[in-house]
């Protein structure tokens, strides 16, 4: 069954910014070699700033900011942030000013050298092309990191600018909606629907618009703190109360998979290096080694063990420019 319109409290602005609907495509030579009927959704190829999956979110987002007649933006995020990324080409599209506090990681203690990630590599090059105000702070808590993003929207608040405040990942009520959409796009039933989830915009619009279809939707953790399903929880009373109007998931409504994290949350997993060396090989597709590599790891290791079978569709979320960090 495919996910049904449904009668919203309140129906979100949107603005164009990518295109959509993105591709869908059998991967017949990954289906045959993993015994799978497996499907591709391409949010790699979303357009905005090198693609990936926050380009949908940041169509209602940007709305928000234009509707509130923002000057500057203001979010947090990991050094590599992808949303940071395509926010800042989001704004500047829009002629907004675009801010972030960004850290290293917040996993330093596992990989000594992770301060020279604070180099120019990834998306940070493309972060300076676009002109992003960037803060850098040094590792700390995911907490410190939100704290020192308030304080920089206080500061610009300060200096007299209207500033509008971005949840990290683009997960607030409206990041989610756009996935409830984006679920829309699904016009064929699949058995899983497979993803890489962090800040949980992406699982929770999806689990939204996947409820009640029969359609599983598993998301591959790439945080490997199990609170995240909390977070997630709160993210779908926020798109329940404020949009959907339906009832809102609760921590354990969420089919979350910690098993294919690695190292920790921003390192590389050898089975992730695996699997994007594997999709790149037979299909000539490329993954990112943060996240849609460790959720495919998860494709290939649960098709192997039996555990998952029939119609499957990997949600490709982008990411790609971490190959060049
Ligand atoms: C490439 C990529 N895939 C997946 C995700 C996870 O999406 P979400 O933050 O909506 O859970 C992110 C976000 O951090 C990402 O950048």
């Amino acid at each position: 069954m495919s996910p049904q319109r449904k009668l919203l409290r309140v129906s979100p602005s949107r603005i164009s910014l990518i295109q959509t609907p993105t591709p869908l495509h059998r991967l017949n030579r990954l289906s045959k070699l993993l015994n799978l009927d497996l499907w591709i959704k391409r949010d790699d190829l979303t357009g905005l700033a090198l693609g990936g999956n926050k380009g949908r979110k940041l169509e209602y987002l940007m709305a928000s900011v234009l509707a509130e007649r923002a000057d500057i933006v203001v979010t947090c995020g990991a050094s590599q942030s992808n949303f940071i990324r395509q926010l800042g080409a989001a704004c500047a599209m829009e002629g907004v000013r675009c801010a972030a506090a960004i850290m290293s990681m917040p996993y330093d203690e596992v990989r000594p050298n992770s301060i020279s990630r604070m180099g120019y590599r990834g998306n940070l090059v493309l972060d300076q092309i676009l002109g992003i105000e960037l803060h850098p702070f040094t590792d700390g808590t995911w907490d410190e990191l939100y704290a020192h993003a308030e304080n920089i929207a206080l500061a610009y608040e300060t200096q007299g600018l209207k500033t509008y405040r971005i949840p990290i990942g683009g997960s607030s009520a409206l990041g989610a909606y756009a996935f409830y959409e984006a679920s829309k796009e699904i016009t064929e039933p699949f058995d899983t629907i497979v993803f890489a989830s962090s800040s949980g915009s992406t699982q929770t619009g999806l689990a939204h618009g996947f409820r009640g279809t029969g359609t599983r939707v598993l998301g591959i953790a790439c945080d490997p703190e199990p609170e995240i399903a909390q977070d997630f929880a709160e993210l779908s009373l926020e798109l329940s109360r404020e949009i959907l109007g339906d009832t809102p998931l609760c921590a354990s409504d969420y089919d979350l998979d910690f098993n294919y994290v690695g190292p920790g949350y921003g390192i590389p997993s050898a089975a992730g290096n695996a699997a994007l060396e594997l999709m790149a090989r037979t299909e000539g597709i490329f993954l990112d080694p943060i996240y849609s590599a460790k959720a495919f790891s998860a494709v290939i290791d649960l098709a192997q063990k039996g555990s998952l079978t029939g119609k499957v569709l990997f949600w490709h979320t982008g990411g790609v420019p971490a190959l060049f960090v």
